[in-house]
């Protein structure tokens, strides 16, 4: 397997520590953990999603373990305005402030409240949030909206996509429209389960999202479809749990990539993943992104 360096440049504006970050969602709603996951090896952090009204999220059966993954059904549970105390002690860390709303306007008013973060990762592409995620992020007007409302606070923007699309460039190339300084794909798929006994589904909210190695060659496959749509930075998320997985999704056209599901197996994932991929006599990075292109 070939090995890389690690970034001697920002990507997608932030000046992250390695090409591995955690993914929103996971160990990410307190400073505390966020802290820990960046001590643990994460080249930088995603915050849990943040909205304009703290809400609880659906009821339960909210998290299922399934083959090959885990199928998530949150319905984006945030302390809203709040998580602004939580973590401030992270200023000047790798933090990128993942954030919904249901209008642009509501984008921006989560933004204006974070002038520390390192940057923003628009969520519009949970799939089990009515009138949150991707009920609004496969339009390409409003994905371009939010872009441009949020790019207003003059921090770089990165718009998390759906794979759950006819056509992930066209939602892509609008958020570069927008202005994004990168794509982030992909959020979870849309999926659910039923159990035969109770003959029922087995989540609380019916239909919730898969994450987790099952959907790694559909995020691969987002991943080189965007790289020939788009001229800003990828960041490859969905499945990743291997340093042969980051190769293969910078072949792909990813800059870097985020892990989610990988750490309810280690949560050791980063450094395990980071002793396999990194080499001080190994490559640029830059010469593996986009090279699986023909
Ligand atoms: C959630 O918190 O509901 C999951 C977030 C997402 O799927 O984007």
């Amino acid at each position: 397997m070939i090995q890389i360096k690690l970034p001697e440049e920002e990507i997608a504006g932030v000046p992250l520590r390695n090409h591995m970050l955690l993914a929103a969602g996971i160990l990410g709603t307190t400073g505390a953990s966020l802290k820990r996951m960046l001590n643990l090896g994460a080249g930088g952090v995603v915050t849990k999603s943040i909205g304009p009204k703290a809400i609880p999220g659906h009821h339960g059966p909210a998290l299922i373990p399934v083959d090959g993954g885990l199928i998530n059904a949150m319905g984006l549970p945030n302390p809203s305005k709040d998580f602004v105390e939580e973590i401030a002690p992270l200023k000047g860390e790798p933090v990128v402030v993942s954030i919904f709303g249901g209008t642009p306007e509501e984008f921006g008013t989560v933004a204006s409240w974070f002038p520390d973060a390192a940057a923003f990762e628009l969520n519009l592409s949970c799939p089990h949030a009515e009138g949150y995620g991707a009920s609004i992020g496969v339009n390409p007007r409003v994905v371009r909206e939010c872009t441009e409302i949020v790019k207003t606070y003059n921090k770089p923007v990165w718009v998390k996509l759906t794979p759950n699309v006819t056509d992930i460039k066209i939602i892509g190339k609008a958020a570069e429209e927008g202005g994004a300084d990168a794509i982030v794909a992909v959020n979870t798929v849309k999926a659910m389960r039923i159990s035969t006994e109770l003959r029922r589904p087995v989540l609380g909210n019916v239909f919730g999202g898969l994450s987790g190695q099952a959907i790694f060659p559909i995020a691969v496959r987002s991943v080189y479809d965007l790289y020939d749509a788009v001229d800003i930075p990828i960041i490859g998320c969905g499945g990743i749990s291997s340093a042969d997985n980051v190769l293969e999704m910078m072949m792909a056209g990813a800059s870097a990539v985020e892990i989610g599901s990988a750490i309810h197996d280690s949560v050791n994932i980063f450094s395990e993943i980071a002793a396999d991929l990194y080499s001080k006599d190994g490559i640029p990075a830059e010469e593996i992104v986009g090279c699986a292109h023909v």
